[in-house]
């Protein structure tokens, strides 16, 4: 079994403690810790990306609620309610396109909200803090499982293609696609990974390629644009992303360039996945057009090496997430198993009762 990754995301002391995440900004250069002690630096965090991926997203969220109550602890019941409703809605404003924050915020609300006005402030955080806790235990044993349902799909020495990062730092551990991957190395199967550099922001050269490294898997890194070329030279036998939104149709929102890449693997005969536990399945949206995608400054794509790379004044488009259609999609491989092939009735019997 390789060695493990630090911890993405650690509550830090009892209910007045606060969430340490490593800054995924300063990766690969440094590897940095951000202490966030008050729900402003957790909503800075989610927004920048020191934080990132659909699941470790939500996670942080869910302990984001538990620093925004520090200050209300030991008032009034009334105070602590308000509070409480002020800092939900403050954390949902933080990122709109992966519905991990949106279903962990949920969950934590559903934990406390019988016991409002019941229980003393002091309890009722502490009741919540167990639930964020509990969200990234779940996510640790969904990427586990995620990895041994998808790992057998890989035959021994194939290429594997993937886009972004969904590893140990986009989770609470091991990741979704990527979690299949290191499953596949873990069982001996000696394949060899391709790593989309992902622009504006460079996910997989940063992250992806320094996970693989710490796991001492055979990885290649290329620019996005040399993927056709690299399947055309019969590199690549199987592709593996995560997600962070798949609708009921199997729809998969996921980091731009994303769908680009399913296009060229449909073309090139490849199969393409999709990894991502059951947290991620937006059922209450028919299909992938009803996906809010985030649109991200500029600055991203004009000022991507640290410098200008663009001239002022140019018109930038930069939405940070595409939809794959589930056409496209050869299965999503969740907790539960895979979904394959990907239709409206499999998605709701594998994933509908959550
Ligand atoms: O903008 P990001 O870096 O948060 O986008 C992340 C992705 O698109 C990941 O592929 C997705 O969240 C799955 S992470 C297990």
């Amino acid at each position: 079994m390789a060695a493990a990754v630090p911890k993405s995301i650690e509550w830090i002391g009892d209910v007045d403690g606060f969430v340490r995440l490593i800054d995924q900004t300063e990766l690969p250069n440094r590897l940095v810790y951000k202490d966030c002690k008050n729900v402003e630096e957790v909503w800075e965090a989610i927004k920048m990306l020191r934080v990132r991926g659909a699941p470790a997203i939500g996670i942080t969220a869910a302990m984001g609620v538990v620093v925004g109550l520090r200050d209300v602890l030991d008032q009034s019941p009334a105070e602590f309610s308000a509070t409480l409703t002020k800092v939900d809605a403050y954390l949902r404003t933080s990122r709109p396109t992966a519905v991990n924050l949106f279903w962990a915020l949920d969950r934590v609300k559903k934990a406390v909200e019988p016991h409002l006005g019941k229980k003393p402030p002091r309890e009722l955080a502490q009741l919540i803090r167990r639930e964020a806790l509990a969200i990234r235990e779940e996510d640790a044993s969904m990427c586990r499982a995620i990895g041994k349902h998808g790992a057998a799909l890989i035959k021994p020495g194939e290429g594997v293609l993937t886009h972004c990062n969904t590893g140990g730092l986009a989770t609470a551990e091991y990741g979704t696609a990527l979690s299949i991957l290191l499953t596949a190395a873990d069982e001996g199967k000696k394949i060899h990974v391709f790593a989309d550099e992902t622009r504006p922001l460079l996910q997989g050269a940063r992250l992806t390629m320094w996970e693989l490294l710490q796991h001492g898997v055979p990885a290649t890194l290329i620019c996005d644009n040399m993927a056709a070329q690299v399947m055309k030279e019969g590199r690549i036998q199987r592709v593996f992303v995560g997600a962070d939104r798949i609708t009921a149709n199997g729809d998969a929102a996921n980091k731009i360039g994303t769908y680009g890449v399913a296009v060229l693997a449909k073309h090139h005969k490849i199969p393409f996945y999709v990894a991502a536990p059951s947290s991620t399945f937006d059922l209450s949206l028919a299909t992938g057009a009803g996906i809010p995608i985030e649109q991200r400054d500029p600055r991203e794509v004009t000022e991507g090496m640290g410098k200008r790379t663009a001239p002022e004044g140019v018109a930038v488009y930069n939405p940070a997430f595409d939809v794959t259609p589930a056409e496209l999609i050869a299965g999503i491989v969740t907790e539960k198993g895979v979904i394959a092939p990907v239709t409206e009735a499999i998605v709701r019997r594998m994933v509908g009762t959550n």
